[in-house]
């Protein structure tokens, strides 16, 4: 942590219990390999590293869970992790599966991640928990990247209906940290199948989120090409590690 961070003491939730349609990989996304490693050992692996993270869960695909436990206790056999990690069969969206793996949460902040940003970094991880540690009255803090394409609203017949303002619209990323009491009272209380993050929940409840930017290689995979992106990056990352 940077100076000026206040400790904080958080336990990940890391979903990953998509079934990757989109990827048409032909099962689940977090068991792709990407870079020699299954995409989520590099979360797994950031979590372990991060300073304000004391424990994790999981959310897996109901029928990986054995595959997952496997996974994780091939990190910790490695030496690569530490950090208590529990598996839990994930739900039908994404927002159910964070829910199922917050349950059992003990930590006063809970950080929210998608397996599909194997980028993330322990220092983004504890940017965000830092911050919101240091924010009295506040939620949430999410990480986030402006957004640089003109973004229009259109109607029926694709017909351009407004241009939005730019200046005042982020892109919504994970890690996501909330204060766990808020998480899960948003988690009971809203439409879990239509939220698209967990912070759209909270901000529904009235509670304070704030935006976090983050480095811009924090990508999301979703579809081959962000495979081949993710790829590129997480391989110049090995180089950076090995060359040190
Ligand atoms: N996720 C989850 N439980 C679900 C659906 C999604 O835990 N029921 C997780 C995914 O594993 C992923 C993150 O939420 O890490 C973001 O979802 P997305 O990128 O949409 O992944 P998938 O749902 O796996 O992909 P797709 O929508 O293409 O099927
Ligand atoms: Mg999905």
């Amino acid at each position: 942590m940077s100076d000026g961070d206040v400790a904080s003491d958080a336990t990940a939730v890391i979903a990953a219990a998509g079934s990757g349609e989109r990827l048409g990989a032909g099962g689940p996304k977090a068991l792709l390999e990407i870079a020699g490693r299954p995409m989520l050992e590099w979360s797994l692996l950031a979590f372990a590293q991060s300073s304000s993270v004391s424990a994790a869960t999981v959310a897996a695909p109901p029928e990986r869970v054995g595959a997952i436990e496997d996974l994780v206790g091939r990190v910790r056999e490695r030496g690569e992790s530490a950090m208590p990690t529990t598996v839990v069969a994930g739900g039908q969206s994404r927002s159910e599966s964070v829910a199922a793996a917050a349950r059992g949460v003990e930590t006063e902040l809970t950080i929210v991640h998608d397996a599909a940003r194997p980028l993330v970094t322990p220092e983004l991880i504890d940017a965000v928990a830092g911050k919101l540690a240091a924010a009295e009255g506040c939620d949430g803090v999410i990480a986030a990247s402006p957004i640089t394409d003109t973004v229009k609203q259109a109607g029926g017949g694709l017909r351009v209906e407004r241009t939005l303002d730019r200046s005042a619209l982020w892109a919504a990323q994970t890690p996501q940290a909330f204060r766990t009491e808020a998480l899960r009272l948003a988690l009971a209380s809203g439409d879990l199948g239509a939220a698209t993050d967990d912070a759209m929940l909270v901000e529904r409840l009235g509670g304070t989120v704030l935006v976090h930017e983050a480095p811009p290689d924090n990508v999301k995979v979703t579809n081959e090409l962000d495979v081949r992106v993710a790829e590129l990056l997480l391989a110049d990352r090995t180089a950076d590690r090995l060359a040190r």
